[in-house]
């Protein structure tokens, strides 16, 4: 891999700057002296309008984009607002790819996830088993969104040799996250149970506890994203994790020795596991020279820190 610097006063447009994602990228760009960084809240620049996005390129002409913004959410969302996932996502990065394209845009890191991967694929996951099988049907939506991302990007690469390229986090958490229960994913719904059960109310739980999964603290993903403003990609696209899962009940058992809470968990079986294992191959990633650093513990620490301090003015995601 050879590498090939960003300065420090190229301009950077950080796409969803609010979101738990973008936020922790423009935490680590301010960290590390990046002193161009252009931003607008969805109301200032709603990123499904094309006309809007073409202006924004054509005033800014960002050098190089992050696009963390994206409609996110857990199962319960996913399920119930099957036409907005599939829709706002492809609408949103198709705009903000092809401006970038149109408009000159260097370089362009598309954020996707994890569920693009088919639903019974050999553990750990490697990049290589991407369209080798169906999805999983409840974010399938979704799934399909990102996987248009990353084949956007791969065609412009390939046919105009643009340095336009994917990372595909695990499952995120850490400051800014969502703890609104009905969209939420498994960690913050679990911090946010324990604490509102302190100290020892009983806590209904889903599924039976036994599912692995693989958790990477957020601002380890944003030195994920400076690391590939540093280095040239050898690939179309990398995951991003930690390479190590642990299973839902050994998470919810982190989770409130670290909240203190000390009454009784009922496991809910009636309702769904979803997949018995899902694990990131990180060895492609690795190979650049970027490994994560923050334990899930101090990780978990530091998120329920932050869910104590701002708990009183917590995001509510509103589907419309
Ligand atoms: N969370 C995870 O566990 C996870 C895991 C893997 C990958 N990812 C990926 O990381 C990216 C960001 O996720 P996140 O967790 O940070 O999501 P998030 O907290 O919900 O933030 C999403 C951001 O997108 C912006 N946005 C949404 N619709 C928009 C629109 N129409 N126009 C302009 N901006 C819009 C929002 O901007 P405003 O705040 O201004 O409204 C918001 O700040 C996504 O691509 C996601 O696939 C997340």
């Amino acid at each position: 891999m050879s590498t090939a610097s960003i300065d420090t006063h190229t301009p950077i447009y950080v796409a969803g700057h609010r979101g738990m994602v973008g936020s922790a990228i423009l935490r680590t760009l301010n960290r590390d002296g990046y002193t161009n960084l252009i931003t607008r809240t969805s109301d200032e620049l709603d990123l499904r309008d094309q006309q809007q996005v073409n202006t924004f390129f054509s005033q800014t002409r960002p050098e190089v984009v992050i696009l963390a913004a994206a409609r996110v959410g857990g199962i319960l969302a996913n399920n119930e607002y099957p036409y907005q996932f599939i829709r706002d996502n492809l609408t949103l990065q198709n705009n903000v790819i092809h401006a970038a394209h149109q408009y000159g845009t260097e370089r362009l890191i598309f954020l996707g996830s994890s569920c693009i991967y088919p639903r019974e694929v050999r553990q750990p996951i490697r990049e290589d088993s991407l369209l080798t099988g169906p999805l999983e049907a409840t974010n399938e939506w979704y799934a399909v969104a990102k996987i248009a991302g990353l084949k956007m990007c791969q065609a412009l690469r390939r046919q105009y040799g643009r340095c336009y390229f994917s990372l595909m986090p695990t499952n995120l958490y850490g400051p800014n996250d969502n703890f609104d229960l009905k969209t939420s994913h498994v960690l913050p719904a679990l911090i946010r149970k324990f604490h509102e059960a302190l100290p020892d109310k009983e806590v209904n739980l889903w599924g039976t506890g036994s599912p692995l999964r693989e958790f990477l603290h957020v601002d380890d993903l944003a030195g994920a994203v400076v690391h590939f403003l540093h280095h040239q990609p050898g690939h179309d696209f990398y995951n991003i994790g930690t390479g190590k899962d642990l299973s839902i009940y050994e998470l919810s058992e982190l989770i409130r020795e670290i909240t203190g809470h000390t009454g009784k968990v009922n496991w809910d079986t009636s309702k769904p596991d979803g997949t018995p294992r899902k694990l990131l191959d990180i060895t492609r990633v690795k190979e650049t020279g970027w490994s994560p650093s923050i334990s899930l513990r101090q990780g978990i620490e530091d998120t329920y820190n932050w869910f104590k301090s701002n708990k009183s003015h917590l995001k509510e995601v509103h589907i419309e």
